[in-house]
């Protein structure tokens, strides 16, 4: 692989990009936290920093994904998630940015309360239409989507559905030039981190970074923390899944279940249920570093770095990069008492 050109000519020669994410994020050390734990080095990859929408680790693969919609004509987003889907948010402010209208089919099950704050709130400030659906089966939104697209064709748009989680081989192709982005600050601040850790949900930004790691020899394991799947189902999905992207983006090398490095036991209860682990590892993090995390997806990947701190998995002569993916506005839909703060103060 060519290793003189900048990220774009690697990887953006045969995909449309709109740039829209102010690159390089920062790579910051994290000594504070490093020092509470006894620990290794940790440094944090600020990807939540990326701008659009209040930024995270979408922005990165919007910028391949809408560019192919623009490229394919649409003028209508339509994009489904979670009811406090950070790629919904990020999509609305980037459709926003774009001119192009944006329809989101957010999820939840039934029964779970589903406040307009937080990522629902900023949603439709960014002037996206929302639409609320009960899903039995986290995910599985029936024809709701389908629903949408029709009604948009009938009504004369040209919708582009962005793919769950904005994964697929665009959003990944975004992970592969954020790995190259990274080993050049690497280089700078003379590391070679052991282990580069982030939350997995839809799994895209752990394949991207997988074969990032592989195809541009990286030196560190990309530890993935589920944060809503299983580890089995992602040892069969993340390779089947990068190889089609990896195809696509023109790699030659592709992960088997055997380079995955994937822990699922931090989830706790389920997708979007905040754990204690997580709900400390956020609070260690804002007390230490000033860095906010969040309990769907930073909080929980980070109590697993810290139970493997502690546990002498990842030894203190080591170097950990996390991958700040973003998510802390869903802190403004949580009761703060499932984040350990009183609901009132005395006066
Ligand atoms: C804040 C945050 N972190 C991590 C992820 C996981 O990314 P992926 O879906 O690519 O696994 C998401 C995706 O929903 C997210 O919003």
């Amino acid at each position: 692989m060519d290793f003189n050109g900048t990220a774009d000519e690697i990887i953006g020669a045969g995909f449309p990009r709109i740039r829209l994410a102010p690159l390089p994020t920062p790579l910051e050390e994290a000594a504070n936290l490093s020092a509470a734990l006894k620990g290794p080095r940790i440094f944090f990859k600020r990807d939540d920093l990326t701008g659009a929408g209040l930024g995270g680790n979408k922005v990165r693969k919007l910028e391949f994904v809408l560019a192919r919609a623009i490229e394919e004509g649409a003028d209508t987003l339509v994009v489904s998630g979670g009811f406090q889907s950070n790629l919904a948010r990020i999509s609305a402010a980037m459709g926003a940015r774009l001119g192009l209208r944006v329809e989101l089919v957010l999820g939840g099950v039934p029964g779970e309360p589903r406040p307009v704050a937080g990522n629902l709130l900023l949603d439709q400030l960014f002037g996206a239409k929302v639409t609320l659906v009960d899903t039995v089966v986290r995910w599985d939104f029936g024809n709701s989507v389908q629903n949408v697209v029709e009604r948009l064709q009938r009504e004369g748009r040209r919708p582009f559905v962005v793919p769950l989680g904005g994964s697929g081989p665009e959003g990944m192709a975004g992970y592969v030039n954020a790995t190259h982005e990274m080993l050049t600050q690497f280089d700078e601040l003379g590391i070679r981190p052991d282990y580069l850790a982030v939350p997995i949900g839809s799994g895209g930004t752990y394949s991207g970074l997988m074969l990032g790691a592989l195809n541009l020899e990286a030196p560190y394991r990309v530890l993935g923390i589920s944060v809503s799947r299983t580890r089995e189902f992602l040892l069969e999905k993340v390779p089947v899944e990068a190889a089609v992207a990896a195809e696509r983006i023109g790699l030659e090398r592709v992960p088997t279940a055997d380079d995955l490095l994937i822990r699922d036991e931090y989830l706790g209860a389920g997708y979007g249920e905040p754990t204690q682990g997580g709900t400390d590892a956020i609070r260690l993090v804002a007390e230490t570093e000033g860095v906010l995390l969040d309990p769907v997806y930073s909080g929980k990947c980070m109590h697993g770095v810290i139970d493997m701190i502690r546990s002498g998995e990842i030894g203190a002569d080591q170097t950990v990069v996390f991958l700040h993916t973003g998510g802390w506005p869903a802190l403004f839909a949580y009761d703060p008492q499932a984040l350990g703060v009183p609901n009132t103060l005395a006066g």
